[in-house]
């Protein structure tokens, strides 16, 4: 039978401060966590979850899945429901930086910390590792950690060393400002992992513009060694570049970051817009033209220079309809 569902739903996971959710997409902005961590959660996680699922059968969208590019009509009952491979980590908030984009900004306040510490929330370890001994997660599991910098987490290099040893593919995002060792090796020993740097510029005036802290130079130091010892792999390096309104939305800043990738020996870039707090997607009125227009600037601009280019598939989405959801 055909319905209405998504992959998130059925075979993903988020772990969020506070408990689970199916995903961290741009449609989850709504979604509190379904379940708490408390005991007996991920019975109760799994029980929601199947009503949830019954009900799309039914027709019955949850609200905050509505308008989801993720959201397909196929005969989802083919797929089992119950092994989960796309894991998204997400327990955490500190950041040794104050992106003015900032997508976790409400519930951090832009506020820097320097200092290495655990997350205040959740232990989050000992969790996920109760979860593979029950044998939850699928082998071809994905993860990705969204919260906020990994390298400012006490407990993530116990937790990636955990998934390395499961060989989970997994993707990192970090800011760069610090560099981990264990970062480049998670890159150099599998090559379905990826890490992604948010670097958004390419001179330092902008980059402390966005960021509030005066780092680019620790950053870019931090993107030659990560390239240096992530050895073959290191096209799984990623540079990103948000198109931030009045801050670096001009071809004169696109074209500084693209030669200092080019002169940096950076394989693959990620062009992408704001899609979290803009006026524009609060008004629900979309990307301007100019942005739409200087994002596929950036995606030409890329192949030419001979980068792989790497996308959000929602962001290709928002572009051509000009719609966040
Ligand atoms: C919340 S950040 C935290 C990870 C890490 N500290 C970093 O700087 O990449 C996770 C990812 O979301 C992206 N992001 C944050 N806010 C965003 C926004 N408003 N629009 C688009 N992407 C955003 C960042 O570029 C980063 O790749």
């Amino acid at each position: 039978m055909e319905y209405k569902c998504c992959p998130h739903i059925r075979n993903g996971l988020n772990f969020t401060r506070t408990g689970l959710r199916f995903c961290n997409k741009l449609s989850a902005s709504g979604q509190d966590s379904i379940v708490n961590y408390e005991k007996g959660f991920y019975d109760k996680f799994k029980t929601i979850k199947h009503t949830i699922i019954e009900n799309c059968r039914n027709g019955q969208i949850p609200d905050y899945c509505k308008g989801c590019i993720y959201l397909q009509e196929k005969d989802w009952d083919k797929i089992d429901e119950g092994k989960i491979n796309n894991v998204e980590i997400f327990h955490w908030n500190q950041c040794n930086c104050a992106c003015v984009y900032c997508g976790n900004r409400n519930e951090t306040h832009l506020k820097i910390t320097e200092k290495k510490s655990k997350s205040e929330f959740v232990d989050l370890y000992k969790i996920l590792k109760s979860f593979i001994k029950e044998g939850y997660f699928a082998q071809n599991v994905n993860v990705s950690f969204v919260g906020g910098e990994p390298t400012l987490l006490k407990e993530f290099n116990d937790i990636l060393k955990l998934f390395m040893k499961q060989n989970y593919k997994m993707h990192i995002l970090t800011n760069g400002i610090l560099y981990e060792k264990l970062f480049a090796k998670s890159l150099k020993i599998n090559k379905e992992n990826y890490m992604t740097i948010s670097l958004d510029c390419g001179c330092s005036e902008t980059f402390k513009k966005l960021k509030k802290v005066d780092k680019f130079d620790d950053v870019i130091k931090n993107i030659k060694r990560y390239i240096k010892d992530s050895k073959e792999n290191s096209k799984n390096l990623i540079i990103k570049y948000i198109l931030i309104e009045s801050l670096n939305d001009n071809e004169e800043e696109i074209i500084k970051w693209l030669e200092l990738c080019k002169n940096l020996g950076v394989g693959t870039l990620h062009p992408t817009i704001e899609f979290c707090h803009s006026v524009s997607n609060l008004n629900k009125i979309g990307p301007s033209d100019r942005i739409c227009k200087l994002y596929n600037f950036m995606k030409e601009k890329i192949k030419e220079y001979g980068f792989i280019l790497n996308t959000y598939d929602f962001v290709e989405v928002i572009v051509k309809t000009k719609k966040y959801r």
